[in-house]
């Protein structure tokens, strides 16, 4: 057993112990302390906090991600950190925890492959049934460990919250890729015992909101948000939902059927796919642009977006372009270890 510290988040005013080779932002997550987090990869730079006392093993922090200058002003990263000592810790970002958001303790759990499907180009549907239920909110993500490694990698619950026994994954096919290319587009058979921890990540809508709400997903970026659409239709949280899926050609669209019926039972739902590179009697053109096209303004809504961080970033542009107040708008970059070497961070 590694030794352990007391680590405390100042903004809650609460503390947890921390093994001396797990980050901090772990240990809090598992004793159900929120520290802002996104990515849990050390790339987007939100679990960012303030060593007021103690000190840290940096490990892994990218300079991309965490400066030399943040080091030496005693800055840290929650997701990578580990504690050297008792720490007090400040987050930069501060969490409300009066947001009336139910949070979810990280656990491990384990499971079976019960669904292994191709479902597009190089996307596969993956189901996990879990031997015990894990409770989620839609829009968060589950970290998959590659068997007989550590590496694990992050994918999105496709499935609403309600079903907290199979979850549900699309995954993309990276080329190399040690956990797609290597693992669940290679040797992964049904029936195989898959090991995790979740749930992680804030993106999501968990309450009633005012606003009609846009939904852009890129590719797999599609599974947080089929997640959020369930979850926001069976809730009535939000007054009309639009969900954008772009690709480039038609193999890489899935879930069509699904989201076609979903259109019949919801009034307030609308479901657009849009193609890049080859013409249809759908929507043409970069699924940022259809959206540009389809709100002269987009004053008054809120949006999620969710895919590569190219198509994201474009998203966000087109949307404060439209008016859109950037409070309104979520976003969840699938960023991988590329990303991290790129210093594609915010
Ligand atoms: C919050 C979050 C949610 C996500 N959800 C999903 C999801 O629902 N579905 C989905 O498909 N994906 C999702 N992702 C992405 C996913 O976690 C993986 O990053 C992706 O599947 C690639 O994993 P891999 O192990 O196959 O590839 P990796 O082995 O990680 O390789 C990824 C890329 O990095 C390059 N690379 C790796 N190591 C190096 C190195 N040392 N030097 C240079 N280049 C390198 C590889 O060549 C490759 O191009 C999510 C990511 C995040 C952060
Ligand atoms: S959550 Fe730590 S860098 Fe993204």
């Amino acid at each position: 057993m590694s030794e352990t510290h007391e680590v405390r988040n100042t903004t809650l005013g609460r503390s947890t112990q921390c093994p001396a080779d797990q980050p901090v932002l772990e240990a809090f997550l598992r004793d159900n302390i929120w520290l802002p987090h996104s990515c849990t990869q050390g790339t987007c730079g939100t679990c960012k906090v303030r060593v007021m006392d103690g000190e840290v093993d940096h490990r892994d922090s990218s300079e991309y991600t965490l400066t030399p200058e943040e080091r030496s002003e005693g800055i840290a990263l929650g997701c990578q950190a580990t504690p050297r000592s008792n720490l007090t810790l400040e987050p930069l970002e501060q969490a409300n925890p009066d947001d009336g958001i139910t949070r979810h303790p990280l656990r491990d759990y384990s499971g079976t492959v019960v669904v292994l499907d191709d479902i597009a180009r190089d996307i596969r549907r993956l189901v996990i049934e879990l031997d015990e239920p894990m409770p989620f909110n839609a829009g968060q993500y589950a970290e998959i460990t590659v068997p007989g490694t550590t590496v694990s990698r992050q994918y999105s619950m496709a499935n609403p919250p309600s079903q907290t026994h199979n979850l549900e994954f699309h995954v993309k096919r990276t080329s190399g890729g040690i956990a797609t290319d290597g693992w669940m587009f290679g040797q992964m058979r049904l029936g195989d015992r898959v090991e995790l921890k979740g749930p992680l990540g804030e993106f999501g809508m968990n309450t009633p909101q005012e606003e009609p709400a846009i939904l852009i997903a890129g590719g797999t970026g599609l599974a947080p948000l089929k997640a959020i659409a369930q979850h926001a239709l069976a809730g009535e949280l939000a007054p009309q939902l639009y969900l954008y899926h772009g690709g480039r050609t038609r193999q890489d669209l899935y879930d069509v059927k699904f989201f076609r019926e979903l259109e019949q039972k919801h009034e307030r739902f609308t479901y657009r796919p849009c193609l890049s590179e080859q013409e249809w009697e759908g929507a043409e053109g970069m699924v940022t642009d259809v959206v540009l096209d389809d709100f002269s303004t987009c004053k008054g809504l809120s949006a999620h977006l969710c895919g590569p961080p190219a198509m994201v970033e474009a998203g966000v542009k087109a949307l404060k372009r439209r008016r859109m107040a950037p409070r309104k708008i979520f976003r969840e970059e699938f960023l991988d270890a590329s990303s991290t070497l790129a210093g594609m961070n915010r």
